[in-house]
């Protein structure tokens, strides 16, 4: 019997995962050596998308507000920080194998008992809790008092961290700490490209405030927190805010709502916003009997703080960002493949094209390039017909092609071709920069 033919989702998830590939965007880790399930690498223009979503969290979150500031903790940590967070007891997924095609799975996503490897219904072992933290040893002896572990989150850190904040910050409550770095989680089934993966960044921030204010703090956090998806360029209508049920809600949290999106494989977890309550002040000081209880001068009193936690993913933010700004449409008799990226993601800012290789084109553009891009970062580009470099810039998501032509020479313009529109207009080389500002500031 013929295969069914793929859903038009299934078609276009394929499609972006070859562009990814084809393009430099992302590649599967160690990949000459048949790959390594769950980790991924970040190619050329990978590397600047997923730079630019940091950057815009890191300006919109910390640069740009009076009331966070940043770390950069370690990803290993004293183990007792994991006792603690309760990381060590509880942080596990219920797994069952099949003894029949030895497949390991999550109990929690086998459906009507049945096997998804090998169709078997009844040949599952009992389920077992597995730790999803990836365990490693410091220093020269690998026993259990030299076991540590990387990190499944960055927020310890930032919790391991409060009192220096406090005793060396003019930090005062309501404030926020921010981090962005990796974390490590030995998921069971890594799926859906990069967005369940073993190693990942985390982009988290920790809000503290009077646990009075914690219920408006949510609020505001879930708000803000949608709205920067917004701003970037994901539609309103592939997201969602999604409130937990009482029974989703971890045993320390008092409310938690996640941003989902629309990916081509299924509504999903974009992003987390947690009222984490006092508890993870609360632990650290009983567990490291270091009190990390709080003076409110305004108060005159002492308290734990409660902590809003807004806890995004930034691989998950680059797959639904490229997702969103991917699009094919036709042009003719010939597909346009276009990423749409609002300009403050887009990899590439500007691509400067000489139309032909002689008559002193090369070298203005090579002048117009070295000018621009002390600015931002551009890309020249001198082989090919015009057509084939527009579409090569298209699919790369370059907001701007700056072609120089004959009159460039004479006439000291260049044609500015814009990426979604694709319209032309010749502006004066003298007001290039001007121009560009315009659209490449936010
Ligand atoms: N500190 C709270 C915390 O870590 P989480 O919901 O487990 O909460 C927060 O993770 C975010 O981290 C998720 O919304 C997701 O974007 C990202 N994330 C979690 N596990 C991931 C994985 N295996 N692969 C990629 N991203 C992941």
């Amino acid at each position: 019997m013929a295969k069914p033919a793929p859903k038009a989702s299934e078609q276009k998830m394929a499609a972006i995962v070859s562009l990814c590939k084809r393009r430099g965007f992302i590649f599967q880790s160690s990949e000459i050596y048949g790959g390594l399930n769950g980790c991924w690498d970040y190619g050329p223009l990978g590397v600047e998308l997923k730079r630019n979503i940091k950057d815009a969290w890191w300006r919109d979150t910390v640069l740009r507000r009076n009331d966070i500031v940043g770390v950069d903790c370690s990803i290993l940590m004293n183990p007792k920080v994991w006792e603690a967070s309760g990381h060590v007891t509880s942080f596990t997924d219920p797994m069952i194998d099949c003894t029949q095609c030895k497949g390991r799975f999550r109990a929690d996503h086998i459906q009507n008992n049945q096997c998804p490897t090998c169709g078997s219904k009844d040949k599952f072992t009992e389920a077992r809790q597995f730790n999803l933290m990836f365990k490693t040893f410091v220093g020269a002896m690998e026993d259990s008092t030299s076991q540590v572990y990387l990190r499944p989150e960055t927020c310890q850190g930032i919790f391991a961290n409060f009192k220096n904040i406090v005793d060396t910050s003019r930090v005062k409550v309501p404030f926020g700490i921010a981090q962005i770095g990796k974390a490590f989680r030995n998921e069971i089934n890594p799926r859906n490209f990069t967005f369940r993966s073993r190693e990942f960044e985390q982009m988290e921030m920790e809000f503290f405030c009077h646990p009075d204010d914690a219920p408006k703090w949510y609020e505001y956090w879930k708000q803000a927190r949608f709205e920067w998806y917004v701003k970037y360029g994901i539609k309103k209508e592939n997201l969602v805010l999604r409130e937990h049920e009482k029974n989703e809600l971890a045993h320390y949290a008092a409310g938690c709502a996640d941003i989902e999106y629309e990916f081509p494989f299924g509504v999903s977890e974009l992003e987390g916003i947690a009222n984490r309550t006092d508890y993870d002040l609360k632990q650290h000081t009983e567990h490291s009997k270091k009190d990390l209880s709080y003076f409110d001068e305004q108060r005159k009193a002492r308290y734990f703080p409660y902590v809003i936690e807004p806890s995004a993913g930034a691989d998950r933010g680059t797959l639904a960002f490229l997702i969103g700004a991917y699009h094919e449409e036709k042009d003719g008799d010939e597909t346009r493949t276009v990423l749409r990226f609002h300009p403050a993601l887009a990899p590439i800012k500007f691509a400067v094209l000489p139309l032909v290789n002689k008559d002193g084109m090369p070298e203005l553009a090579e002048k117009i390039f070295s000018d621009l891009r002390l600015k931002w970062n551009g890309y020249f580009d001198d082989k090919g017909a015009i057509g084939r470099r527009y579409r090569r810039q298209d699919e790369a998501g370059t907001p701007f092609c700056l072609t120089i032509d004959g009159e460039s020479l004479t006439g000291h313009s260049v044609t500015v071709r814009e990426r979604d529109s694709m319209k032309q207009e010749r502006v004066p080389i003298a007001e290039l920069e001007k121009h560009l500002a315009k659209f490449l500031t936010w």
